[in-house]
């Protein structure tokens, strides 16, 4: 086996590096890589699961390139998250495969929401495919969903890392997921817009910004988008004091209103999410959409004031990623493709003020990490005095 981690898959090459295919074009050759020092090269699954997510690709590129360059490894990538491994769809990640990547929105490596656990067999298929292809370790790049799988997969033997990835931010046990800066950007962005239009004809504008759990995006894009008010899952909505604050505005000379509410805020009158459909995903969630919609007619009734609403969906997904992210992501994951060599499975890599650490992969996925009181407060302290 390589590497000093626990034994998964036998594999020819205890001491010496496995000959790797040499490299056309431009890159260095492979082999120039290997043997140096007690490092020893290993063969490593990457995949991405879940919800895409500005900053998979750089942290693709990371593990592939400090893989290569550094510990002379060989990469396999699983195409669309855990179904590739369920179907054994690989590609081979290559220098020339993730050259250029890092820049790039969206993943190379396709993904898609396959909850391995609830297919009977699920588990071991992944296992006996992984073992075919004769890999030493697997670096999974995921949010709590995907990680559950890695976690299933750890405790079945398989040697797995994990890479946060969220623009929810609402992983347990990491400060920050990469992804929620770009997602914040663009969501501020679009209060900012909304600021203008709104004015100009007197209206209340009602934004929906994505957080199926966690109000981090909605508080976030909110408090710097300048809006008037911030509704987030964590909080249950009171229709009469966003109005009184909308109308106390309006008494004090500002005639429009932005509102910013989160995907998952519950409707005030029923309590429940605001979904599209009856449809379920194979992790059990509901499509969530219309709840500014929903508030935007109950505001219009309620005050009087026109009032329209938003909702930015996926817009908050694509693109490319900020230079936060990009950085992130590349942290994240040239310290997954280390803690592999380390033989440190289980784990998942984390950021802890500005350092990078890891924890148990099972503590990320006990819960989910929602808007906490002291950010609450930042919403209650800028409301006016009613
Ligand atoms: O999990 C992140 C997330 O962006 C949520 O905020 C949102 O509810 C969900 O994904 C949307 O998922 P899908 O792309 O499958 O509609």
């Amino acid at each position: 086996m390589a590497g000093d981690g626990p034994a998964f898959i036998a594999s020819e090459s205890g001491k010496q590096a496995r000959p790797l295919p040499e490299s056309p074009g431009g890159f260095p050759k492979i082999s120039e890589f290997q043997n140096q020092g007690d490092r020893k090269a290993m063969r490593i699954g990457v995949l991405t699961g879940g919800g895409d997510c500005p900053g998979l690709n750089a942290v693709i590129h990371a593990v592939v390139r400090k893989g290569i360059i550094h510990y002379g490894d060989e990469f396999v990538g699983f195409l669309e998250g855990w179904r590739g491994v369920l179907d054994n769809n690989t590609v081979p990640l290559t220098l020339e495969k993730v050259d250029g990547i890092l820049i790039e929105g969206g993943t190379i490596l396709r993904t898609s929401r396959t909850n391995v656990r609830k297919i009977e067999g699920g588990i071991e298929k992944c296992v006996e495919v992984l073992k075919a292809n004769k890999l030493d370790a697997l670096i999974a790049i995921g949010g709590d969903d995907t990680q559950s799988v890695t976690n299933a997969l750890i405790e079945a033997g398989v040697p797995g890392v994990g890479v946060p990835k969220t623009i929810d931010n609402d992983l347990n046990g990491t400060d920050v997921c990469f992804g929620f800066d770009t997602a914040v950007m663009i969501a501020t962005e679009a209060v900012d817009r909304l600021h203008t239009t709104a004015e100009s004809h007197n209206r209340v504008i009602v934004c929906e910004v994505m957080g199926r759990d966690a109000g981090w995006i909605a508080l976030t894009a909110g408090v710097a988008g300048g809006a008037h008010v911030v509704l987030v899952p964590e909080k249950p909505i009171d229709l009469d004091h966003v109005c009184a604050i909308l109308k106390y505005n309006h008494d004090h000379g500002k005639k429009y209103g932005i509102v910013v509410v989160a995907e998952g805020a519950k409707l005030p009158d029923s309590g429940e999410q605001a979904t599209k459909g009856e449809k379920v995903d194979s992790f059990g969630h509901a499509r969530l959409s219309g709840i500014a919609e929903h508030l935007a007619e109950e505001i219009e009734k309620k005050t009087g004031y026109e009032t329209r609403s938003v909702n930015l969906g996926h817009t908050q997904r694509g693109g490319t990623p900020t230079a936060y992210d990009r950085m992130l992501a590349t942290r994240y994951g040239l310290a997954a493709i280390d803690l592999v060599h380390q033989g440190k499975f289980g784990r998942l890599v984390v950021l802890h003020g500005t350092k990078i650490e890891d924890i148990p992969l099972a503590e990320a996925i006990a819960k989910n990490r929602t808007v906490d009181d002291s950010f609450l407060s930042i919403l209650t302290s800028l409301e006016p005095k009613l």
